[in-house]
């Protein structure tokens, strides 16, 4: 088994702490070092990225590849910051970042939530598309989950107020787009969550199923328990303490209520996200 040595920094984040120059925005964006070369998963909202690299020194032209998690602003806007850096570059995600997507206010009117701008738009500022629905292995030790398997009976939280347009009609939209990176390291595996909109148990049984490794390095990023409700909040937190977790660093839409009482249910392996937080691996 191949596993990889290097760090991920955290690029954007809803959270700055600590003397740095570092800007918050409600978004999410990690830059991976790898042996096997440097990626960003995800871009943020796109206020921050930039400004961001410079202060924490990750240079946004040594990237091989760009991973997006799912179609969300918060997760993309900053994509065309990024192509800025680059002639042409591959972007991985799956067909659905594309998808046509909206919620529904009290009022009826539609929002649309997609992503900000065209694919075509994108593709002229150098972004080489390419998609997946199953899991890849991009490098040796370094994972896409694909398409996450929904079987927990308790994550389905804040997907009722969710649709999209296939096919000219609109139909209920459960983020299919949603996956994570997930990196083979000599302690276990190491998970990058963008939003794990397909819930965070699903999310970490699909990628100890896609490696075979149950030995958990660390989980990284966002959880939207912020947004899922307490059923799904007590649940999941019953659900970790089964898994061997050695890094639990929620960030982004984990929201800071939730990151605080995960603190204090898990103590010793907890540690609170920010922007610039480095994990080494
Ligand atoms: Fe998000
Ligand atoms: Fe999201």
């Amino acid at each position: 088994m191949k596993t990889l040595k290097g760090r991920l920094t955290i690029l954007a984040d809803n959270v700055v702490a600590g003397k740095n120059e570092g800007l918050g925005e409600h978004g999410f964006s990690v830059y991976v070092e790898t042996e096997k070369g440097n990626f960003l998963f995800d871009t943020g909202r796109g206020k921050t990225i930039v400004h961001n690299a410079i202060v924490f020194n990750k240079d946004l032209k040594a990237l091989k590849k760009i991973v997006i998690s799912h179609g969300h602003a918060d997760h993309t806007g900053g994509l065309p910051e990024v192509l800025r850096f680059h002639h042409r570059i591959d972007v991985m995600g799956h067909l659905d970042i594309f998808l046509d997507r909206f919620r529904k206010d009290d009022e009826g009117h539609r929002n649309y939530g997609g992503i900000p701008y065209q694919k075509g738009f994108l593709e002229k500022a150098g972004a080489n598309f390419v998609f997946n629905e199953d899991p890849v292995e991009i490098e040796q030790g370094l994972f896409l989950t694909g398409e996450v398997p929904r079987q927990t009976p308790f994550e389905s939280g804040d997907m009722g107020n969710r649709f999209g347009i296939r096919e000219g009609k609109v139909v209920p939209e459960i983020i299919l787009d949603d996956q994570s990176m997930v990196i083979q390291t000599a302690k276990g595996i190491l998970i990058v969550l963008g939003c794990a909109h397909s819930g965070t148990i699903n999310m970490i049984d699909h990628a100890i199923q896609i490696t075979g490794v149950d030995r958990i390095f660390g989980i990284v990023g966002g959880t939207h328990l912020d947004f899922s409700g307490d059923e799904q909040l007590e649940k999941t937190i019953q659900a970790l303490r089964a898994y061997r977790i050695e890094h639990l660093i929620p960030a982004h839409c984990t929201g800071i209520s939730v990151a605080a009482r995960l603190y204090r249910e898990f103590k010793g392996i907890f540690q609170f996200s920010r922007v610039g937080k480095v994990v080494e691996f």
